[in-house]
């Protein structure tokens, strides 16, 4: 199904960087489709793609090495303007015959660069005024001898070759990573490429996304029914309200309720979803189920594996009431797509250590609906405001699969559940008033199921503990403790201590990852 919003798309050829979908998320943000593929893409391929430009990812390798990754020079041929960042930038100057310079040293790091004196429209928006830039270094070789015809267009501190251009032929390249938010004014010379020199309308937004996939989703089920598992989380409601309006009635939801939910979790899902939107949604409650499967269980791997055999088992019961079920609709995007075509191609560079507990196994015979499997997150949220889901909703902190299971340490009890419900409750909406919620990219609390003395009023109290935790991370692979200010910090331990009973300290953790985890467990 052809649409207008993919009627200009981006290649981005991978090399292996660490930093590829920064690329594409920045391609993206300025509003133009795009998709990464491995450097060897075929060129029938390339061709089909129809791409309006091509951008060469770095990588780690030099093109020195043996074996060295290059593409196929139908890549120049195209008559498509094409960017090579780093690695892309040496490989594309030796194509054209230049000169690179390997070097046993790697720059790498923020570093100074100028434009020299000649105008630019690419680099104009780099460095604009002529000035110095600040700009993100992650290599060893480098460009001595430009081709012929292109043009040093700036360069290091230390002489280094920074960009390179040849606009007659269309070609571009940096040393840098423009892609990287260290580099000043990298958003805007991506921009620039995308919709000056590749001649981008600006295509790819929220509500033609909407519109493309309501139409794309009808015509993909035709008459048949759709089963989707709502967790609450940010994906699959945003895939519900999106094939709510697509297919209607033929759309059923299933929300299992686990025992090991946040506070009136399940009674915000069926407000939201059931009620306000008219979603059919069934909700199981298997508390008991998962409760009395976790009893005695102190394992951390134990519980996750108990946890997500029961989520299926629980899950493929209530699929087998509902009749006539063709598909399985579920919240894959695209970074789950590029993991695990990296890890298919060996460029198993981002490869997540988590997935999914709630993975469905492939006996149940249904086919596979993944209608957010061209977005990324950010553009997920964009498309949850745009169909009119609450922000709260949309901005919502990422929960595990296993939810309390893996927050409260040990052995899981209804009773540890339902005090981390409450003073997790307290911390979140402290963090809400304080509008620091969405400056942290996680939040939450966990139980510890030891006792500490305290004294409460006149007498002596002996009761629970729970640490609060909150990072900063862009990715989840690491992260930073968040600079909680002190008297929100003692504000929320208050409060947590006068209207928990149960629980007489708190404590925060401010352990970065690595070395710790983001969870405890
Ligand atoms: P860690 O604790 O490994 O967490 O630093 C990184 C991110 O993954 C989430 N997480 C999970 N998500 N099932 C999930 O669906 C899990 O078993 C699981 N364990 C951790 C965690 O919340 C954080 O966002």
């Amino acid at each position: 199904m052809s649409s207008q919003i993919h009627g200009e798309k981006i290649l981005i050829l991978d090399f292996g960087s660490q930093y590829t979908q920064l690329i594409a998320r920045r391609v993206r943000e300025s509003h133009t489709y795009c998709e990464i593929h491995p450097y060897n893409m075929p060129v029938a391929e390339i061709e089909a793609f129809n791409p309006k430009g091509i951008v060469l990812s770095g990588g780690h390798q030099s093109v020195y090495d043996e074996n060295s990754r290059v593409v196929a020079p139908l890549v120049f041929e195209l008559g498509v303007p094409v960017l090579g960042i780093c690695y892309g930038m040496h490989l594309l100057t030796r194509h054209f015959g230049g000169e690179v310079e390997a070097s046993a040293t790697r720059e790498y790091g923020h570093a100074k660069i100028h434009k020299l004196a000649k105008a630019s429209s690419l680099f104009d928006a780099l460095l604009p005024d002529g000035s110095d830039g600040s700009v993100w270094m992650s290599h060893g070789d480098h460009v001595t001898t430009p081709p012929q015809g292109f043009s040093i267009v700036a360069e290091s501190q230390n002489g280094i070759v920074a960009g390179l251009e040849d606009p007659g032929r269309g070609v571009y390249a940096v040393q840098f990573h423009p892609e990287v938010n260290h580099t000043q004014n990298g958003d805007a010379f991506i921009d620039t490429f995308i919709n000056k020199v590749c001649g981008c309308h600006g295509l790819w937004t929220s509500s033609g996304f909407v519109e493309y996939e309501i139409a794309h989703a009808k015509e993909q089920v035709g008459d048949d029914r759709v089963l989707l598992g709502l967790s609450g989380g940010v994906d699959s409601s945003v895939v519900a309200a999106l094939l709510h309006r697509a297919i209607g009635e033929q759309l059923t939801c299933v929300f299992v309720d686990n025992g090991l939910l946040r506070l009136n979790e399940g009674d915000e899902v069926m407000a939201t979803f059931a009620e306000h939107m008219g979603v059919k949604v069934i909700r199981v409650d298997a508390q008991d189920m998962f409760l009395s499967r976790l009893a005695g269980v102190t394992d951390p791997e134990k519980k996750r594996k108990i946890i997500g055999h029961t989520f299926i088992e629980v899950f493929e019961a209530e699929a087998k009431k509902i009749t006539g079920v063709k598909w399985l609709a579920q919240g894959t995007i695209y970074p789950d797509v590029i993991e695990s075509a990296g890890a298919k191609s060996g460029m198993a560079t981002n490869i997540k250590s988590h997935h999914n507990v709630g993975g469905l196994p492939e006996h149940m015979g249904l086919k596979l609906l993944e209608p957010l499997r061209e977005l990324f997150k950010d553009e997920v949220r964009n498309v949850g405001l745009e169909l009119g889901l609450p922000r709260r909703m949309v901005f919502r902190h990422p929960f595990p699969g296993p939810g309390l299971g893996v927050r409260i340490l040990g052995e899981v009890k209804k009773e540890y559940a339902d005090f981390l419900r409450r003073a997790d409750a307290i911390y979140i909406d402290e963090l809400y008033d304080s509008g620091h919620y969405e400056k942290t990219a996680q939040a939450f609390t966990v139980f510890l199921p030891v006792k500490s003395v305290g004294v409460m009023g006149d007498g002596r109290s002996y009761d629970y503990v729970v640490a609060l935790r909150a990072v900063e991370t862009k990715d989840y692979m690491t992260a930073t403790a968040y600079p909680m200010p002190h008297e929100l910090l003692s504000k929320i331990a208050n409060r947590i201590i006068n209207e928990v009973k149960g629980i007489n300290r708190v404590t925060y953790d401010i352990t970065s990852k690595p070395p710790g985890t983001i969870e405890w467990e």
